[in-house]
């Protein structure tokens, strides 16, 4: 049956075609027309079958093909980064070894957007090449694939900016057996990808089934350079083609490239890319004479004087390793040169999958989640699926933060290779569980849940460093198996409601320990013991040490929030604890006695010392829940304020000396300065300046007795003053140390009304630049916290500012924060003051002050007092600023008394 014309090419051309059709071979097609709706038999007989059951995404719409406006169906795969798999069954072809799997491509401007897209094709774990269909439309991309199970996915993962993978049809076709399996070195490790398949001396145009059984597309010679020599042969099917094992059609080489003229006949066939490239090359010898010529690759010559015989079929395999282009020449010996048919194929990796457990692990945990995670194929190659990062073919991460699990399922005990395990914020519940056998974790971040309880196989991780369980509903004490986990770096444990004596199996250099947000929860047996749960305080961190600081005494700090004081009070006490042991310990106990009489500047009182400067404890000058305080007079006749620590808030010894020594070194005429100690087995006493003046409060507030009329110019300078204290604290301290409890109360005036802050301590200090940051928590006194604590649990300077904002407007209304005096809506100073003062609106001002200022002055603190207290920290201006303001305030204020002769002070 004659199925294509005779051709004439350059006058010499016999084309004579001899076809057995093998009626209508299909056995084992698979043929997908991507996005069709019916099935259909084409003009091959070949049927072709809707894409559906093969893919589970993607939409469908159609082009014209090839300009006839004929409608062909396409899918394409819009609004995704993640990949997309079509999965294909190789185990119903009747050759299973190997199989062609073949897809096309079409753009045609179906979406109107005139933007070909480019995206990545690949075939199982081996990532083949990417399509860019700007460079040709349609395309044709076509492999040979060693089959090794039942499925293979061919997947297609767009290029971020290149648009969305588009695909108008797949076919699978078994390859004859045994065939270009030396291509592959008889391995299922590699496949092919087809580069060349060349007919060659034939112009007609592409040929494929049914004159090749096996349906390979064997192009038209025309278009392989150079061309001008070449001649086509034909006649009839008398060879023997039984020793050729890829089985080319008779037809196919039937015709030939033939060397007539000139001396060298040369195929040029430029590659995409560098690699290892399986060549073929297919003679028969359809010349009346046998004909001798040297093959040369790239101009070397490759095999000299290859003779072929008349009637003599013979084909020459070889592969190139790392080459970029390809030349073939056949260089003439004896009689033309000639060539039947070509193939070129690249040679491509399949790298080994990842282990089925894996994956049916991974596959588990997707149908639990609610959420499509777009998970096909293998999870590692040829690139690793979102929420899910790979060594090779294992596993290492997995992120699934934000996707609701609720609890830790049994599979992800399965995924063995993870280091690294990100489930914060999945709603997770109750106990941490089926983790234990994740031998190579070292990273479990279990934030942001709403977990119970340790469970029991955290301790099991031996190899895990960070374990980040910050913002759960962990309850009762720290497990004592932590301390286990020797390479554990970092333990968070902030906001949870843990309690009582961290296990002293954590405490070490090489661990820091964040702790704060806790109901008490310190290294310290003695204070946690003590303290009914429904305080709230914090904060024991544990920063390792740094090296090569000069510090090197200095190992642990334990700094910690005034649980003393939070009791109702306000005022707190905060501890740093200073280990001293030497680098090489393990720092297993809380420091080393210090000489208390050795301590830099502050004096160390013995009791009786204490009870005979006070008189006995005559005069109770306040009293609070950490304990009371009394007034006294040293033997050198300086006043002091004794206060003297309840049992219950006790530090210990260790704790408390190094704290003395730490406030010793805070020095400042702004700041309230500690003058002494005395640490005796039952008392722990501090010993202060003492003055005179009363607080702020008292000043502004107080009975009419204590009372002093404050001008505006006294209330600047008491603002001056205490912003030089906080300037102090937050950039001239070493660490930085954050109030944390700024308030009209803890304004202390001497009697030259000199303004002084009290009531700072460590538990506020904010480490240095390179070290973790302390957080702290402290319950400021209502009116005065920050606003953005309440989602951040955290204090800052920022929150200093606010507080200290919160006083500049008690300075100029002259009322408390929070007062039920007037209409409700004025109960909050803040909400209420501010419109007014932003506005340059003077009808909040203290009444008792009216007419005494320069409005110019009032305006620069009212500014700036608005300022400090915005409610987004960011925008509230530091101390520094503050000050600089302030001072000029102040000083407008001064010489406008000088000029109108006004003196109130
Ligand atoms: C297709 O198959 C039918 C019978 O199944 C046959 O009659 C017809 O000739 C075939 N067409 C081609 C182009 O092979
Ligand atoms: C497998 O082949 C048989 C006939 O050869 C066919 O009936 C069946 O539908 C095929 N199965 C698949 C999954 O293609
Ligand atoms: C696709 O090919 C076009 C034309 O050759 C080129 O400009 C473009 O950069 C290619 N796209 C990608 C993503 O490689
Ligand atoms: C074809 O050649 C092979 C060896 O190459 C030989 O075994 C076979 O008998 C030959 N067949 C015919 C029909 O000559
Ligand atoms: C292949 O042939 C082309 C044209 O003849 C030439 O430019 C190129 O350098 C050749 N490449 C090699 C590797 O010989
Ligand atoms: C080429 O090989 C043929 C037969 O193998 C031989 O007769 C001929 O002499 C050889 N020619 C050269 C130049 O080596
Ligand atoms: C938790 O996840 C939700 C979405 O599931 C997101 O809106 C929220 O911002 C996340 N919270 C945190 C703390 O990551
Ligand atoms: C755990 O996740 C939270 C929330 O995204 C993040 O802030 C934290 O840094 C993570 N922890 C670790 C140790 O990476």
């Amino acid at each position: 049956m004659e199925l294509f014309q005779c051709c004439y090419l350059f006058g010499f051309l016999m084309l004579f075609s001899y076809i057995q059709l093998t009626s209508c071979y299909q056995d084992g097609f698979l043929s997908l027309s991507c996005g069709a709706s019916t099935s259909f038999i084409d003009g091959s007989n070949i049927s072709w079958i809707p894409d559906g059951a093969f893919v589970n995404s993607g939409q469908t719409t159609t082009i014209d093909l090839d300009g006839t406006s004929t409608n062909v169906p396409i899918r394409f795969f819009p609004d995704s980064q993640t990949r997309k798999c079509y999965n294909l069954p190789t185990n119903n072809l009747s050759s299973p070894s190997l199989v062609l799997v073949r897809a096309q491509f079409a753009y045609k401007n179906y979406d109107g957007l005139s933007k070909p897209p480019t995206f990545f094709v690949s075939l199982g774990t081996a990532l083949s090449t990417n399509v860019n269909l700007s460079k040709k439309d349609p395309w044709i991309e076509e492999f040979i694939w060693p089959v090794n199970k039942d499925v293979v996915s061919l997947c297609f993962q767009s290029i971020q900016g290149s648009g969305y993978p588009v695909v108008s049809s797949i076919e699978l076709r078994p390859m004859p057996q045994g065939s270009y399996r030396s291509a592959m070195n008889d391995s299922p490790d590699y496949l092919l990808r087809s580069v060349y398949r060349i007919n060659c001396g034939y112009i007609d145009g592409p040929l494929r089934y049914p004159i090749d059984q096996y349906d390979r597309i064997w192009d038209a010679d025309e278009d392989f350079t150079p061309f001008h020599v070449s001649t086509g042969f034909d006649i009839q099917n008398i060879f023997n083609l039984s020793n050729l094992i890829e089985s080319p059609p008779t037809a196919i080489l039937q015709t030939a490239r033939v060397l007539a003229r000139w001396n060298e006949l040369t195929y040029n066939l430029p590659l995409d890319h560098q690699g290892d490239y399986h060549i073929i090359l297919y003679f028969a010898g359809i010349l009346p004479v046998s004909s001798s010529f040297d093959v040369m690759i790239n101009g070397n010559i490759f095999q000299a004087n290859y003779t072929i015989q008349t009637w003599e079929s013979k084909d020459m395999l070889f592969t190139l390793k790392e080459i970029n282009s390809l030349n073939i020449t056949l260089r003439k010996v004896g009689y033309f040169p000639f060539i039947n048919a070509l193939e070129v194929y690249e040679i491509l990796d399949i790298p080994p999958g990842t282990s089925s457990t894996t994956v049916s692990a991974l596959q588990i945990i997707q149908s639990s989640v609610a959420l499509d995670l777009g998970w096909q194929d293998d999870p590692c190659l040829p690139m690793p699926w979102d929420h899910i990062g790979c060594e090779g073919n294992f596993v290492t991460s997995l992120d699934l933060s934000g996707i609701q699990l609720r609890s830790i399922n049994p599979t992800f005990g399965d995924l063995l290779d993870l280091k690294t395990l990100d489930l914060h914020n999945t709603s997770l519940a109750g106990e941490i569980q089926n983790l234990g056998s994740l031998q190579h974790l070292e990273r479990l971040n279990l934030s942001f849940n709403q977990l119970t309880s340790f469970g029991s196989e955290l301790e099991s991780l031996t190899n895990l460093k960070i374990l980040d369980l910050r913002n759960n509903s962990l309850e009762g004490i720290v497990p004592d198996s932590l301390g286990e986990l020797q390479e554990l770096k970092l333990l968070n444990l902030e906001n949870n409601k843990l309690q009582g004596p961290l296990p002293r199996s954590l405490y070490r250099k090489s661990l820091e320990v964040r702790t704060s947000g806790n109901m008490c929860l310190s290294f310290s047996t003695t204070l946690c013991n003590q303290f009914p749960s429904t305080i709230e305080t914090p904060q024991v961190t544990v920063v390792p040490p740094k090296k090569g600081k000069g510090l090197n005494h200095l190992e642990i700090i334990v700094g910690s929030v005034g649980f003393i004081v939070l009791a109702l009070f306000g005022i707190s006490i905060a501890f740093i604890l200073y280990s001293r042991k030497k680098k090489s310990g393990m720092a297993s106990k809380a420091g080393t006695k210090t000489d208390a009489s050795t301590q830099n500047a502050v004096k160390a009182f013995s009791y009786k010392e204490i009870r005979s400067a006070t008189n006995n404890f005559k005069e109770v000058i306040g009293c609070g829940s950490f304990g009371s305080m009394y007034k006294g007079k040293l033997q050198d006749g300086k006043q002091v304020a004794v206060k003297i620590l309840f049992d219950k808030c006790q530090l210990s010894a260790d704790t408390f000396l190094n704290e003395m020594s730490l406030l010793s070194q805070i020095r400042h005429q702004n700041l309230v300065s500690l003058e002494g100690f005395c640490h005796s087995p039952k008392q722990q006493i501090l010993v202060y300046e003492y003055l005179p003046g009363g607080s702020l409060a008292d000043n502004l507030y107080g009975s009419n007795c204590k009372k002093v009329k404050l001008s505006w110019v006294r209330r600047l300078k008491i603002a001056v003053d205490t912003a030089k204290g906080l300037d102090y604290l937050h950039h001239r301290c070493d660490p930085r140390i954050i109030h944390q409890s700024v308030k009209s109360s803890n304004i202390l005036l001497d009697d030259e009304m000199n303004a002084k802050l009290a009531d700072f301590g460590l538990r506020k200090q904010e480490v240095k630049p390179d070290a973790t940051l302390v957080t702290t928590f402290a319950k400021s006194s209502s009116g005065y916290l920050d606003p953005e604590y309440h989602s951040t649990r955290q204090l800052t300077e920022k929150s200093d500012i606010y507080s200290f904002g919160v006083v500049l407007l008690e300075l100029i209304c002259g009322r408390e924060p929070l007062s039920h005096a007037g209409s409700p809506d004025s109960f909050n100073l803040v909400l209420w003051a501010k419109p007014y003062l932003q506005a340059g609106g003077f009808e909040v001002v203290d009444e008792s002050i009216n007419g005494t200022f320069d409005e110019e002055s009032m305006r620069r603190a009212a500014l700036i007092a608005s300022r400090s207290v915005e409610r987004d920290a960011m925008i509230r201006p530091s101390i520094s600023e503050v000050l600089a303001e302030l001072k000029k305030a102040y000083s407008i204020q001064i010489s406008y008394l000088a000029s109108t002769e006004f003196t109130s002070t």
